[in-house]
């Protein structure tokens, strides 16, 4: 029996990402605690149950779902995994915060977010730079019309370093892994949809992503709905860290965000002027976000309102994503209502 008014979490899969939302769910967010942790990796579960002092810790996630004292479930096990349980905690009766991406496939995410309309339940998707406070007044800026129209979008999003092969061969490719998080961005600071893309990617940073099939490099045009065009440019290997800046052109001016750093010190010296590198990857960059998002999820269930970021929010991004990789590999532009 639940013995608090806590809504109370099961997380699944306690890799990189999952262990900072429980510990964030456990010790930073009101009102929710953490019921029970899963992972295919039983260690993996126990170690993170024992930090946190969670008595539950289990190998097989559907423990969390026959848990009647459950009211949602964080999945954060690996991409593959995330459409099957969607279904299966949707029909459980379980509200759903999802890591993104759902998935790779476009039929599969449609059966996920067909569960989750039949079972009523919420679901929000792990875009979490959306709740960046910079960006998050930069968006507020743009709707409330400070920079006029806005013609031209530009991101900027590189990594300090390339993640592990094994990661990039079922990461789904560059485009859906990392780039997705920025086609997230583009809709949520635009206000409009993508209808076309054209990708210039290559492998400039490490050969073995190139011989698994991947990409480390590019520069990716977007034209919206409403005119506006954009430009994303990644980069897996940015030797200063991490670099996340967007900058958006309107009619009336323009509005930047620039990379946070972990102080504003400047030495000056006969050999030059220096400052501190951003912020090294998204576990530094991104702390408030990911508590945000959590928040917000919580409330709207407390609330009984809509998710901040729905499931077609996490299924638009896959589809730019495959129309992103059809562009490199067919070396053109590619409409939206080409790939789905
Ligand atoms: N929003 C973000 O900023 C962000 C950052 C990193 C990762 N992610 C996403 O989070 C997900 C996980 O990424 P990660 O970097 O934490 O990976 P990871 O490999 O570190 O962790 C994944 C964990 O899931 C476990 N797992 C796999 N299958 C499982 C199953 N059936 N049941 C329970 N546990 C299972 C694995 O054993 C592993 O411990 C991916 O979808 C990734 O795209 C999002």
């Amino acid at each position: 029996m639940t013995t608090t008014n806590n809504l109370r979490f099961g997380v699944i899969g306690a890799g990189r990402i999952g262990k900072l939302h429980a510990e964030n769910i456990a010790t930073r967010i009101p009102g929710v605690e953490v019921a029970a942790i899963a992972d295919v990796d039983l260690n993996s579960a126990q170690e993170l149950a024992a930090r946190l002092h969670i008595s539950v810790a289990a190998g097989d996630y559907h423990t969390l779902l026959s848990d009647p004292t459950i009211d949602a479930v964080a999945i954060c096990s690996s991409t593959d995994t995330h459409a099957k349980i969607i279904i299966q905690a949707a029909q459980a009766g379980k509200h759903i915060f999802c890591e993104k991406p759902i998935d790779f496939d476009l039929a599969k995410i449609d059966a996920a977010l067909d569960a989750v309309e039949k079972a009523g339940i919420k679901l929000q998707i792990g875009f979490n730079r959306r709740f960046d406070p910079n960006f998050k007044k930069v968006r507020t800026m743009i709707a409330e019309g400070k920079i006029g129209t806005p013609h031209i979008i530009r991101i900027t999003s590189r990594d300090p370093a390339p993640p592990p092969i094994s990661y990039v061969k079922v990461s789904g490719g560059m485009f859906l892994d990392m780039t997705i998080h920025d086609f997230d961005m583009a809709r949520y600071l635009s206000g409009s949809e993508v209808v076309e893309v054209y990708t210039a990617a290559g492998v400039m940073v490490d050969p073995e992503i190139g011989e698994a099939g991947d990409v480390d490099t590019a520069v990716i045009t977007l034209r919206f709905a409403n005119g506006a065009i954009g430009t994303i440019d990644n980069s897996r290997k940015a030797v200063y860290g991490y670099d996340q800046r967007v900058e958006v052109f309107g009619s009336e001016g323009m509005v930047q965000a620039h990379n946070n750093t972990p102080d504003n010190d400047i030495f000056f010296s006969a050999d030059g002027v220096l400052s501190a590198k951003p912020l090294y990857f998204f576990l530094e960059r991104y702390t408030e976000s990911y508590i945000a998002e959590l928040k917000e999820f919580a409330q709207s269930i407390r609330e009984n309102t809509a998710p901040p970021v729905v499931g077609i929010d996490g299924r638009i991004p896959v589809l730019i994503g495959l129309a992103a990789r059809k562009s490199h590999l067919e070396n053109r532009p590619v409409k939206l209502t080409e790939v789905g």
